[in-house]
């Protein structure tokens, strides 16, 4: 599997914020985690790939220092990556810089209301197009002010915008997290060097300090490979008559392995070979062979762990017998697509029975017999969403007709070697 997308980001931007040389490897190639990339050289970090010519690639990043980013010359280009904007949203926040980031059409149509407020309540300023998107300019406060608080949505990125507005603020920033959400920040903050606790209190909450004007060490980052990116050959593999699968590299932090239980829970066949640890994160191969799966009543409190799997997961729940419902999913509708509408419309499409609800959807499974497929002349549409393209992909494995999607272009963002793995035209 290729690198994990939200440590890839964080390994740029804090190795930006260390002083000396970082590196690390294993890193996404993705176009979401090259616009970080760009952002922290536009914004006075050093930058490059080495490649020893035998497939080992290396990459070296000479940061600046935490306060000492530079003011970008020119618009910030986001592309299509809502975690570049927020978390970088963040670390300009307590910066005496302004920054104007831009994105493509699905980016600016997402919410940053979420950002903002926090990182105003620290001293930011913004001006932001219509209902708090993009583009948006903000003027980072030096000091910022420290804050407590609770997030009001169970969301990684806000999480770590204000933990990384943290980083340049004097005194102790707090976070309050109702709902644990994935911790690659805080772990991997803690591997830089800040000092940085974490209180898990009786009911689950959990409380994020950071000590702020924090120094960051450079490291050597090893990034583990993606679950979110192997969801969609476990779920291939599930639904593919006769599949026996080794997915290798498989990163298993347990705030990101939802989708695992879950689809054990359906009857999956899912056994983890070689538990080690890659970067400070729990790592396994995983091997999936084809099991007939079974509807289920999916628990609300499980969707942070496997937020960005649901359109992977309403792909299997199409091919169990019975009715999977699903629950408590309204941030699904601002993710890079609206998830639960667009995933109804593509699997309806396909030939599925769904009912969409306002919080998530039922889904009547074909009982392992192959979706009829897109009809002749008709399209999924993917609405700029690399994981609507790559599900309906592994969809199209299980039918009769096939599939159509109109556009697998976004798949570039997160998983550039998608389409080669899936033919068999690469390893
Ligand atoms: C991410 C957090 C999640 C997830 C996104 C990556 C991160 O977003 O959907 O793909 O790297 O922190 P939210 O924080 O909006 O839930």
């Amino acid at each position: 599997m290729p690198g994990d997308k939200s440590i890839s980001h964080r390994a740029l931007m804090f190795s930006a914020l260390a002083v000396g040389t970082s590196t690390a490897t294993g890193l996404l190639e993705g176009e979401d985690v090259m616009a970080t990339a760009a952002a922290m050289r536009a914004m006075g970090a050093q930058i490059t790939r080495d490649d020893d010519g035998a497939g080992n690639v290396t990459w070296q990043i000479n940061g600046v220092g935490v306060g000492g980013l530079l003011e970008p010359s020119e618009a910030l280009d986001m592309g299509n990556s809502g975690t570049s904007t927020r978390l970088l949203m963040g670390i300009v926040a307590s910066h005496g810089i302004k920054a104007t980031f831009t994105g493509d059409a699905s980016l600016s149509g997402r919410p940053m209301g979420r950002v903002i407020d926090p990182l105003s309540l620290m001293g930011a300023s913004f001006e932001s197009s219509k209902g708090g998107t993009l583009p948006l300019m903000m003027r980072g406060a030096l000091p910022a002010v420290p804050i407590e608080y609770a997030l009001p949505v169970a969301s990684a990125q806000v999480k770590s915008a204000v933990l990384l507005a943290g980083l340049n603020t004097p005194g102790i920033t707090t976070v309050i997290e109702p709902v644990p959400t994935r911790d690659h920040t805080e772990r991997m903050l803690k591997g830089f060097g800040a000092k940085l606790d974490v209180e898990e209190q009786a009911d689950g909450t959990r409380v994020i300090r950071i000590h702020g004007e924090a120094d960051l060490k450079p490291q050597h980052v090893t990034v583990p490979g993606d679950p979110s990116s192997a969801a969609f050959f476990m779920v291939a593999a599930l639904i593919v008559p006769g599949s026996d699968l080794l997915i290798e590299n498989v990163g298993l932090n347990p705030t990101r392995a939802g989708l695992v239980q879950v689809l054990r829970e359906m009857g999956g066949s899912i056994e983890e070979v070689n538990p080690r640890e890659v970067g400070g994160e729990p790592v396994a191969d995983l091997r999936v062979r084809h099991s007939q799966l079974s509807g289920i009543d999916v628990d609300p409190a499980i969707a942070p762990s496997m937020i960005d799997e649901f359109p992977v997961l309403f792909v299997a729940a199409s091919l169990a017998k019975g009715t999977t419902r699903t629950s408590g999913l309204e941030e699904l509708r601002v993710k890079e697509s609206d998830r639960l509408s667009a995933m109804a419309a593509a699997l309806t499409l396909a030939g599925v029975s769904i009912e969409e609800k306002e919080d998530g959807l039922a889904i009547h499974g074909s009982g392992g017999e192959p979706l009829p497929g897109t009809p002749e002349g008709q399209t999924v549409t993917t609405h700029l969403d690399h994981r609507i393209a790559m599900s309906m992909a592994v969809a199209g494995l299980a039918s009769a007709g096939g599939v159509t999607v109109d556009d697998t272009s976004p798949i570039g963002t997160s998983f550039p070697s998608f389409m080669d793995l899936l033919t068999g035209a690469a390893r």
